[in-house]
């Protein structure tokens, strides 16, 4: 017999892990991670960083999935009409914020991205550890070449986001992804096979314990964790109102957490050898510009290194892309629910973004000294990521662990999570971990690093 067409492309389990996983696997894995790890001191950040994943995130992912998945509505219209007549709303709005926030200096590094396959191709960043790290700043403080970069990437996500070609997204994603996750495999393996590679090894892995005593490191991770999984801001909850109810939203949650946890190991596993391996690398002070000073090294060192520079760079630009493309995606969504046309919400929030963008993108040149604030030993760039990755994204994570866990209900968000017979066999442990874990988890850490912030 003939099957209808399928329009229906989230309608597949696969095509929602795909989507998802793609908003998930991002900058925030293999340009994010391996520079926390640098600040946060090596091993003893990568544990923290895996407890927060598995004791407060992925819950927290099951969470907004339900959440999304029963309401059928984008975040701010999620919380109004589970709970109607009550100010929760407002989480929603806060992640609508976030996203236009996140988005504004993810554009930047995705610009960055983007220029560096230009230059690994046509093996422009050679030379010594310094000329490497010399020619990433002297690109980075070229204010007009990165507006235009950011502006390019942001107008590809608008594009996609405005004829709504999911399809070719997603299509592109079930090619890329496993091409990046093949790429890094090989990656760690000659990353691995450097000299010095095992000190790098050492600091990936052996923990330093006196990095538990600093609050500041708990914060950064959790950030990271929310960051990296795209928590804490609705869009998980946008992603899963996309979600047929006979498709297990537990074990796709499994899947997407996997998949995002094992790309960003895998990135530290190239980053780490391979930076120790240059003399006199310290990966607690590279910054934002750690993947790009260490990675053409590492691809000068093999045959053919300018084809996987740039095959590298290439997927990197991809797997940043499905990650704007979810970031556009939450606030248009509260846009379109309001009864904005599809297409003026997209053009408005990319010009709002755009104009956000300017000052992160200056702040890394010649005017860096004014968009220095006092007191912030960072640039405005760095400010922005630290405001919505740290502090934001964990407050949104706290309130929608006590809105699902006690509002909506835990029992309640099972039954949905259970509805059409799918089976939860760790029901009573996350509804344990939503409730009681996460948010006094999440308290605990914000609070520990306030009265840190204060004290010093
Ligand atoms: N998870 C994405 C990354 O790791 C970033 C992101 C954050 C996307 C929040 C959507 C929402 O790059």
């Amino acid at each position: 017999m003939q099957v209808s067409d399928d329009r229906g492309s989230w309608g597949s389990r696969a095509g929602f892990i795909l989507a998802a996983a793609g908003s998930a696997v991002g900058l925030g894995n293999i340009w994010g991670f391996p520079m926390q790890v640098g600040k946060g001191g090596g091993a003893v950040f990568v544990l923290i960083y895996l407890a927060c994943v598995f004791l407060i995130c992925f819950p927290i992912l099951i969470a907004e999935l339900a959440l999304g998945r029963s309401s059928r509505r984008s975040p701010i219209e999620a919380f109004a009409t589970t709970r109607p007549g009550t100010p929760w709303w407002v989480v929603g709005a806060l992640g609508v914020m976030a996203g236009v926030g996140i988005l504004s200096f993810y554009v930047v590094i995705a610009g960055w991205t983007l220029a560096y396959i230009w230059f690994a191709a046509t093996g422009a960043v050679v030379g010594s550890p310094e000329q490497i790290g010399g020619f990433f700043g002297a690109f980075v403080a070229d204010g007009a070449k990165n507006v235009v970069l950011s502006f390019v990437v942001l107008a590809v996500t608008a594009g996609i986001l405005l004829a709504g070609v999911r399809e070719g997204i997603e299509r592109a994603s079930k090619l890329m992804m496993p091409a990046l996750f093949l790429l890094l495999i090989g990656l760690a393996a000659r990353a691995l096979t450097l000299p010095g590679a095992a000190e790098g090894l050492a600091y990936y892995m052996h923990p330093d314990w006196s990095g538990l005593t600093n609050p500041a490191v708990f914060n950064a991770a959790l950030g990271q964790a929310f960051f990296s999984l795209s928590l804490g801001m609705g869009a998980m909850i946008t992603y899963g109102s996309y979600l047929s109810r006979t498709a297990n939203a537990t074990t796709s949650a499994a899947w997407v957490a996997g998949l995002d946890t094992a790309v960003a190991l895998l990135a530290g596993l190239v980053i780490f050898p391979a930076g120790f391996s240059i003399a006199g690398f310290d990966p607690s002070s590279s910054g934002p510009g750690l993947i790009f000073a260490v990675l053409p090294r590492l691809f000068g060192t093999m045959p053919g290194g300018e084809l996987f520079g740039a095959a590298f760079f290439i997927l990197l630009s991809i797997a940043a892309l499905t990650s704007t493309l979810s970031l556009l995606e939450v606030p248009t969504s509260a846009l379109v629910d309001r009864g904005w046309p599809r297409k003026r919400a997209v053009v408005t929030l990319t010009l709002a973004v755009g104009a956000l963008s300017v000052p992160s993108v200056l702040s890394q040149g010649a005017v860096a000294s004014l968009s220095t604030l006092p007191g912030f030993e960072v640039s405005f760039l760095d400010l922005m990521a630290t405001v919505w990755n740290n502090w934001a994204l964990p407050i949104g994570g706290l309130l929608i662990s006590i809105f699902v866990g006690w509002v909506w209900g835990a029992d309640r968000a099972i039954e949905e999570l259970t509805a059409e017979g799918q089976t939860f066999p760790a029901a009573p442990l996350w509804a344990f971990l939503i409730r009681y874990v996460c948010p006094l988890a999440i308290l605990f850490i914000i609070v520990m690093t306030a009265r840190g912030m204060f004290a010093g």
